[in-house]
């Protein structure tokens, strides 16, 4: 089917080179022209893994095309729109590049679309879309639009779409929900040629869920929403097992033993990021807010998350006792590993917090360090994670990239000045960092003084 992708983020870009994958004739629209650029040309303006070689795999398969919104109106009979839709001041989503894209949908599409909202948006999101639609439409547009909304991760994305749990549709009209189906076949029997396994594993089929278009926005924003809720609630657990003397690792390896609990999101840290649960969990404050319901819980979610940043630096200072002029190497900038994506990424927020007390930055990050250039200027970027130790008075792990889990402590300790590491993430293998002189201290109990304790009740 020839198909049209709106927007080439994380979201779109991943969308239309899997849709082509698996055998739809895709156009993919940019409006940054220096991205546009770079997909022209072959290059990649994201690091996300595995989605150069689809690109290059379905483009060479003439399945491909990058252009303009424009152009995109024009091909496909059904439009993804993936545009952004970042948080205004007040925490409600900022919807106007979607109406831009309506806008220009109603004044130069003719014949039927099916246009399909797949950036995250609030509930009756859609119902606005059919309004504006009829409203601006000429050259007798007839369209029916849908809520298709997205889960995949960034860092797994392409796997994600190909294999995913489920695909949610948000429908008004059979004739949407046919060619939904349609699109998503090849997704919902597993029948295509997989660019990442040479067997597949054996993926049980995806459920296909399909609900009226409010319901489908409200699936999205209750989904991001719950799993920011788990997050903060291991937190609040890490601060109970700090106070208490506890191994949060322990408190949360025993919880996610439940299955009606599950052990994912259930990891402790500096808090959550991303482009998607700060936002999201903001915008669905105010979508319930705006409906006359008081969702006072999610408003601790976002609290709690928010004083993570002081909590982990609260702990630098405790054991460095002034920080300015001391040098801090930071590992991670990314706001989680296998993404170059730093939007509200904690690793910016606690630096910001350390130079302004005067601390110097050398931070470390496999693929993160182009896009923070920009925003922090005024840092150190360091070639490797052992550079961004040298003459440390402690080292941050901020984000648990993999190389740093395999650090060589043995030569860290010959290179910092003082082996403190404070690992943000839990993930560092402790007794290694502990065994080589360094002192550990990690989120929630998870520190060198409860290593034997924690470490005799093995499961
Ligand atoms: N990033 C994620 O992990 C993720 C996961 C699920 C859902 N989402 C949602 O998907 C949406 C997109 O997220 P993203 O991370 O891909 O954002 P992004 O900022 O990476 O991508 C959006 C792209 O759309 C482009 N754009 C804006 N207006 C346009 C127009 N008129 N024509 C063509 N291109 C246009 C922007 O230049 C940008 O490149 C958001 O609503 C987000 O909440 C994101």
């Amino acid at each position: 089917m020839k198909l049209s992708v709106i927007g080439a983020g994380y979201v779109g870009l991943t969308t239309a080179a899997c849709l082509a994958q698996i055998g739809h004739d895709v156009f993919c629209s940019e409006s940054d022209l220096e991205k546009l650029a770079k997909l022209q040309n072959g290059e990649m303006p994201i690091f996300e893994p595995y989605l150069e070689l689809v690109i290059k795999l379905t483009q060479r398969a003439n399945r491909l095309r990058f252009g303009s919104t424009e152009d995109a109106i024009a091909w496909g009979e059904a439009l993804f729109i993936c545009v952004g839709t970042p948080p205004l001041p007040n925490g409600d989503a900022d919807l106007s590049a979607i109406e831009g894209v309506a806008r220009a949908i109603a004044k130069r599409a003719s014949g039927y679309r099916l246009v399909i909202e797949k950036s995250t948006v609030p509930v009756q999101t859609g119902a606005q879309l059919r309004r504006h639609l009829s409203v601006h439409r000429a050259n007798g547009l007839k369209y029916d639009v849908a809520s298709n909304p997205e889960f995949l991760r960034e860092g797994t994305s392409v796997e994600d779409f190909l294999h995913p749990d489920r695909v949610v549709i948000g429908v008004d009209s059979p004739r949407a929900a046919e060619i939904l189906r349609g699109i998503y076949a090849p997704i919902i029997q597993q029948q295509f040629t997989c660019p990442l396994h040479s067997q597949c594993p054996k993926h049980k089929s995806p459920l296909f869920l399909v609900t009226d278009t409010n319901s489908a926005e409200l699936i999205k924003h209750a989904s991001n929403s719950f799993l920011a809720m788990k997050i903060s609630f291991i937190n609040m657990v890490a601060n109970l097992c700090e106070a208490v003397g506890a191994d949060v690792n322990k408190v949360a390896q025993g919880m996610g033993m439940d299955p009606r609990i599950g052990s994912a999101f259930l990891n402790p840290g500096i808090g959550f990021g991303g482009f998607c649960f700060p936002k999201d969990v903001q915008a669905f404050i105010r979508i319930a807010e705006k409906s006359g319901c008081d969702f006072t819980l999610l408003k601790e979610v976002e609290r709690i998350n928010q004083h993570r940043v002081e909590h982990f630096v609260e702990k630098l200072r405790k054991e460095l006792w002034i920080l300015r002029g001391k040098r801090i190497g930071v590992w991670g900038l990314a706001f989680k590993p296998d993404t170059d994506d730093i939007r509200f990424a904690p690793a910016l927020a606690i630096i910001r917090q350390l130079l302004s007390e005067g601390a110097n930055i050398q931070a470390y990050d496999p693929q993160a360090m182009d896009k923070c250039r920009s925003e922090l200027p005024e840092i150190t970027y360091c070639s490797d994670l052992y550079r961004a130790a040298e003459g440390a008075e402690a080292i941050l792990l901020l984000t648990e990239w993999s190389e740093f889990l395999t650090a060589d402590w043995g030569r860290l300790s010959t290179l910092v000045e003082r082996p403190v590491v404070l690992d943000g993430r839990n993930a560092l293998r402790r007794e290694e960092v502990i065994a080589n002189g360094f002192q550990y201290l990690g989120i929630g109990g998870v520190s060198e003084g409860t290593l034997s304790a924690s470490s005799m009740v093995e499961v």
